[in-house]
């Protein structure tokens, strides 16, 4: 690289990586493979449309690419193509949720999402974010006793509030989610079922969590978290017009005879609804990690993941650390810090000056602001990566106590 600035951050970016302990929930590192793809001429090429159908000239090869991505998708989420369809356009996890609701929810419609205190994301409603902007915000959260969600409570606010939308998925829970139960919550409101697995796409891949794609009207994700790709967004849906749904009628003489299924609205409502060109070096490097993800190694490597989370909440529990809902299912956790006196802010400050870096984070019901909260979220999918073993995770449970202590 010619240009010595940039080489030189990006060389002391590379170092400072390799040079910490990552406990950042939803984070990763791909494979070589995958930075290969990402740093291709496929950068170099416009595609706006879709494979076959394209706006731009010279797309023969970049189609090839783009439909490699989307067979792979269905295949590693064990889809049938004829009932299911992917968009793995979209530039990242918030454009693809937002673009679901630009798509099925009504211009001051009701999103139905947990709410950011309670590990919900910000793209599930929040008023600072444009989907909350645009449609209202049914916000629920985690029952105040166990920390985990209770299905029946969500039942009576979605039989009160009739949202369009009900989200599941979250960015800071850790335990596993009953789709079966978020189904019925639903179903009580008439609404559609958006699962966001962004966080444990990767978990449901490798056969750690259960999968959503049998309750869900719509599934959306992130390609960078467990799932361990480049950064993007993919959207899944239904070839039909959502679970228990008949065809909307369609206007006399309208061109169209049938109403456009779940997954015409989503094609429409990423390009040209949303976006323009899709990233093609993004497309093509997500190829590479959902072919990375459909293996035995895989899966191996989700059931370390999940096993280390246990190792490093358990042993912090032992220290003596309140870890919420009283621990976890999955990559993530929230250890409650404020309860020892140190805030959220104090705590990942104090982590990262000993090369430990983590995300402060609210936990439910909390008494403290966002920007500096009760909460760590810690998670282990990085760490992972790297090789790392439950006997690990106890020695690292111990430096964090010591370091918080200290
Ligand atoms: C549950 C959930 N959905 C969506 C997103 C948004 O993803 P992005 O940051 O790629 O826009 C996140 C990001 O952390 C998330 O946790």
């Amino acid at each position: 690289m010619k240009d010595t600035r940039v080489k030189k951050l990006l060389a002391a970016e590379k170092k400072r990586q390799q040079s910490v302990v990552n406990l950042v929930a939803s984070e990763n590192y791909v494979s070589d493979d995958v930075l290969e793809a990402l740093g291709t001429e496929t950068t170099n090429k416009y595609a706006e449309g879709y494979s076959g159908a394209r706006y731009y000239g010279g797309n023969e090869i970049i189609d090839q690419i783009e439909d490699l991505a989307c067979e792979r998708a269905l295949k590693l989420f064990k889809l049938n193509p004829k009932k299911w369809g992917v968009n793995v356009q979209p530039h990242s996890g918030s454009p693809a949720n937002i673009a679901v609701y630009s798509a099925l929810v009504p211009k001051g419609g009701k999103i139905m999402g947990m709410s950011l205190d309670h590990g919900g994301h910000l793209t599930h409603g929040h008023g600072v974010s444009f989907s909350g902007k645009f449609w209202e915000q049914i916000p629920y959260g985690v029952d105040k006793k166990t920390e985990k969600l209770d299905y029946d409570a969500l039942i009576k606010i979605a039989k009160k509030e009739k949202p369009d939308i009900v989200v599941a998925g979250f960015s800071a829970y850790p335990r596993k989610i009953n789709f079966k139960k978020m189904r019925a919550v639903a179903d009580a409101a008439g609404a559609y079922l958006m699962v966001d697995m962004a966080h444990i796409s990767g978990l449901i891949a490798g056969g750690q969590h259960p999968s959503p794609f049998n309750y869900a009207d719509i599934v959306t994700t992130t390609t960078h978290k467990v799932l361990r790709g480049p950064r993007g967004g993919m959207i899944f849906a239904r070839h039909d017009y959502g679970i228990g749904k008949k065809a909307p009628k369609v206007k006399k003489g309208a061109k169209q005879k049938m109403a456009p299924t779940l997954f015409q609205q989503i094609q429409k409502s990423v390009f040209p609804g949303m976006q323009g060109g899709p990233h093609m070096n993004q497309i093509a490097a997500l190829a590479v990690a959902l072919k990375e993800a459909d293996s035995v190694s895989f899966n191996k490597y989700t059931q370390q993941v999940v096993k280390n989370s246990k190792a490093l909440a358990g042993e912090l529990k032992k220290l003596g650390w309140r870890i919420t809902s009283g621990g976890t299912d999955n990559h993530v956790f929230l250890m409650d810090v404020w309860k020892e006196g140190i805030t959220g802010k104090e705590a990942s400050t104090k982590l990262e000056k000993e090369g430990i870096i983590v995300n402060m984070n609210t936990i439910p019901f909390d008494t403290r602001s966002p920007f500096n909260p009760s909460g760590l979220r810690l998670g282990t999918a990085a760490e992972t990566t790297r090789g790392k073993k439950e006997k690990d995770m106890i020695t690292l449970a111990h430096r964090i106590n010591d370091i918080l202590r200290a």
